[in-house]
């Protein structure tokens, strides 16, 4: 049976990944740094490996008897060529044959992006492989906005008045188990884009109308951005990385939408509606968290 390895396995594309392989005819691998908790996650039907880009002594095992790969570059990873192609370099010797990689939009026209060097260099080693340059993902609002929505009625973003191809992580994660487990993906680059392209503006108004209370798009500016963000506790390079990217949308750059996600799944990608729909329970009306620093 076909075995298939899953990086980032505990996080927001890679556990869907993970979840959906479990449903396929193939032994699903979990690469992960904390072993005994990913077990506690996924059950006994998944394979949990250690695996760190940082441990090249890792990889080994955790590659042998591949023949696929998922692959995630952890968002914090910048050193790409310290870590992360010669991971890439051991799967190819060992045989691996086939990696589909979480790339981002627009990861080909951007050679300062590590996405652009990692593509780069999955093409020149002995692997077929599956772009996939996954656009902003609904899941951001969930996880780093959650808390402004649920405790402060507000999307606090600096996008302007841009428009964003919004994504939902469950159907990323089905473009990448389609190209894991059928033929007819390979060296193919699919752009995974939502049904819609959005302002912030709408999403407050897709969210006021679900939750049944009124939430804001308060636009702040980058600056206003920066401080408040730093002030609430995040770290300074995480803000100026948001900062980059929601400079992207609110300069009209991060809207593009493609068909490729229906191409692939024969069904349309999910709307913004049925992720806030699907996310209710996360937005719940909630205090805000008091902090010293606010
Ligand atoms: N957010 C977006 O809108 C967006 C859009 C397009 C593309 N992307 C790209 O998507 C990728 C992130 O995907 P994601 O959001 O699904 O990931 P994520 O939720 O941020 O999770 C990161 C994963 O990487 C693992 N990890 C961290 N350090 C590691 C290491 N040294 N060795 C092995 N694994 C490690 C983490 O495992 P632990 O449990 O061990 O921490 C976790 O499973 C990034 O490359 C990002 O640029 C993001």
């Amino acid at each position: 049976m076909k075995r298939i390895l899953v990086t980032g396995a505990t996080g927001t594309v890679g556990s869907h990944v993970v979840s959906q392989l479990r449903e396929k005819d193939v032994v699903v691998r979990a690469g992960v740094r904390a072993v005994e908790r990913a077990c506690e996650q996924f059950g006994s039907d998944v394979e949990c490996v250690h695996f760190d880009f940082h441990k090249p002594e890792t990889w080994g095992a955790a590659f042998e008897d591949v023949d696929a790969m998922f692959l995630v570059r952890p968002p914090s990873e910048g050193r790409v060529k310290r870590h992360l192609t010669p991971a890439i370099d051991a799967a190819s010797r060992v045989g691996v044959d086939h990696v589909v990689y979480l790339s981002v939009l627009g990861a080909e026209k951007n050679p300062l992006l590590p996405h652009h060097r990692i593509e780069d260099h999955l093409r020149d080693v002995d692997v077929t492989v599956t772009f996939l340059r996954a656009s902003f993902f609904m899941q951001n609002l969930s996880e780093v906005h959650r808390e402004d929505i649920a405790a402060r009625d507000e999307i606090f973003v600096p996008a302007g008045e841009g428009t964003t191809s919004f994504v939902d992580a469950r159907d990323i994660a089905a473009v990448g188990v389609a190209a894991l487990t059928e033929v007819g993906h390979e060296n193919c680059a699919y752009d995974v884009t939502g049904p819609e392209a959005l302002t912030y503006d709408d999403v407050a108004d897709t969210f006021s109308a679900v939750l049944n209370r009124r939430i804001e798009y308060t636009r702040p500016g980058p600056v206003a951005f920066t401080t408040t963000m730093y002030r609430r506790g995040f770290p300074l390079t995480f803000v100026v990385v948001m900062l980059g990217i929601y400079t992207t949308a609110r300069l009209g750059l991060a809207g593009r939408v493609t068909d490729d996600v229906e191409r692939v799944l024969g069904r349309p990608p999910r709307t913004m509606r049925e992720f806030v729909e699907d996310h209710a329970d996360a937005f719940r009306k909630e205090s805000p968290r008091t902090t010293s620093s606010q």
